[in-house]
Order: structure tokens, then C-alpha cells, then sequence
């Protein structure tokens, strides 16, 4: 068997057309991003994301704090924006510099903004079922197994990593699926055994080919969040030649990764028409 490759390129386009064209309905819709330090990787995330923001037609805002900025400040400027109409998500960029509290920062974004689905409110919301804002890569790898119609319904989901972005909220979306779910981390005996029993295997630890072709069960769909940067170029978590087992495999690159910022997008048209939606309630009275 040789897997069908899942097409985030092109998925992600038709995501970014579908975000233009709710955007020309809404009217005026703003992002704010906010980087702080010289982290280069960083840098590079956040100039795509304005891109394709702005090619969206959202009004992005572009912060750009020195290293040297104090907690107090980077609380302030989250205050300001949170306060600020004319902005409807705030995205503040992982990692921070290692003197700010980071998990403080992420509860001070106002939930109804938090367009990345950190919050401790919406990541509450998501473990309950009912979730709002959802963080964008895992929320890309949904989309990317409703395209391709990979049926989750009592399937058997295995997520390889319990990380706060993608692991977690991953496998709390698969199990709202309905998918018997089985979560792997670095102290799982036998990571083997568990992806072998995989329907829908996802890998995102972050480990160059940590998942080999013999892990994969024959027929299963396997989503490769990782993006392990080498001297060769971009790899992923999963050793390519699972595609002779596979069905269905995202590619690395070209696969989950143009997903994310899509899906931020999306959670930007989102958090909009949520901020609004009191405004038409209440011009309808
Ligand atoms: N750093 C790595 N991934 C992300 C992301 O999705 N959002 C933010 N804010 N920072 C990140």
C-alpha cells in the first residue's frame, strides 16, 4: 500500500479563501501579535502570520518588544489590547524571554481574544466539550481528517506527545469525536505496541523519526505535526517510508504545518463574529 498524501498546502489555501471571504462580511477585523525577544525562529513565525493576515484582509498589528522588556510591561501592553475595540485577537508568541512569567501572560489575554486558545478558560472549555477557541494546530489536523472523511467514530486514536498546543487539546477534540483515545509521552513502555493499535496515529513530539514504518498499523492515518529542522532540511516526527503501511499521511513539509496559521486566521473570524455577535442581539431590542 502506498498512503494517499494529505494536502495542507492546498488546504490551507482553501482555509485562507474562506477566512477572506468571512472577513469581507464582517468588515473591519483586527489581530494583534506581540513578540518579544530576537528569538530568529520567532521572528519567521510572526512574519508569516502577518502575511497572511493581511492577505486575509485583517488589520494586523505588528508589536515587537525588545528582550529587555519586564513583565509589568508586557501585562500592560496585554491590558491595553484586551481594552482595545478596534483589536479582536491577541496573539502573544511562545516561547517568551525566560525572566517573564509565561503561563501569567497567557491568563491575562482576554479569553474572548485569546484567537491561540491558551487561556486556562478555553482550554477548560475544551476539556468540558464545549470548547471556543481552539488552538490552531490541532485544530488544523481536524479539518485536515474531515477533508479526507477519515471516519473517528469509535476509531482508535493514538497522540504521541501531551504537550499544552498540540497533544492535549488534540486528544480532547479526537475524544469529542468519539474516537477511543490513547495519549503517549516520553514514559510510555512500549510506544510500539500503542501506535500499532492506532486507526489515526498523530506524532508530535518533536523527535526526528521517532515513529518507524514497523509502528504504523497497515490502513491507519498518520498526521506528522513534526517539524524537526536538520542540516538536510525539514523532517518530521514519522520516518517516511511509513507511507507503505499508511492510508493516509501528511507529508513534512506541506502537510499540518500551513494548517496552523490558517487555523489562526479562522480563530481570528471567530473570536470576531463571537465579539459581535452581543452588538446585533442587543441593535435587534
Ligand atoms: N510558538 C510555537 N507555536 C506557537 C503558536 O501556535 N502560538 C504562539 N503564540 N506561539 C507559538
Amino acid at each position: 500500500m502506498t498512503a494517499t498524501l494529505i494536502d495542507g498546502k492546498a488546504l490551507a489555501a482553501k482555509v485562507r479563501e474562506e477566512v477572506a471571504a468571512d472577513v469581507a462580511t464582517i468588515g473591519r477585523l483586527g489581530l494583534a501579535t506581540v513578540l518579544v525577544g530576537d528569538d530568529p525562529a520567532s521572528h519567521v513565525y510572526i512574519n508569516n502570520k502577518h502575511k497572511a493576515a493581511t492577505a486575509a484582509g485583517i488589520e494586523a498589528r505588528d508589536i515587537r518588544l525588545p528582550e529587555s522588556t519586564t513583565q509589568e510591561e508586557l501585562l500592560d501592553l496585554v491590558a491595553e489590547l484586551n481594552a482595545d475595540d478596534t483589536v479582536d485577537g491577541i496573539l502573544v508568541q511562545l516561547p517568551l524571554p525566560s525572566h517573564i512569567d509565561e503561563p501569567a501572560v497567557i491568563a491575562a489575554v482576554d479569553p474572548a481574544k485569546d484567537v491561540d486558545g491558551f487561556h486556562p478558560v478555553n482550554a477548560g472549555l475544551l476539556y468540558l466539550g464545549t470548547p471556543r477557541l481552539v488552538p490552531g494546530t490541532p485544530l488544523g489536523v481536524m479539518r485536515m481528517l474531515d477533508e479526507y472523511e477519515i471516519p473517528l467514530e469509535g476509531a482508535r486514536a493514538v497522540v504521541v506527545g501531551r504537550s499544552s498546543i498540540v497533544g492535549k487539546p488534540m486528544a480532547h477534540l479526537l475524544l469529542q469525536r468519539n474516537a477511543t483515545v490513547t495519549i503517549c509521552h516520553s514514559r510510555t513502555r512500549d510506544l510500539a505496541a500503542h501506535a500499532l493499535e492506532a486507526d489515526v496515529l498523530v506524532a508530535a513530539v518533536g523527535r526526528l523519526h521517532v515513529i518507524r514504518a514497523e509502528m504504523v498499523k497497515p490502513g491507519a492515518t498518520v498526521i506528522d505535526v513534526g517539524m524537526n529542522r536538520t542540516e538536510d532540511g525539514l523532517f518530521g516526527d514519522v520516518d517516511p517510508a511509513a507511507t507503505e503501511r499508511a492510508a493516509y499521511m501528511t507529508p513534512v513539509p506541506g502537510g499540518v504545518g500551513p494548517m496552523t496559521i490558517a487555523m489562526l486566521l479562522q480563530n481570528t473570524v471567530a473570536a470576531a463574529r463571537a465579539r459581535r455577535a452581543p452588538t446585533i442581539a442587543s441593535s435587534q431590542n
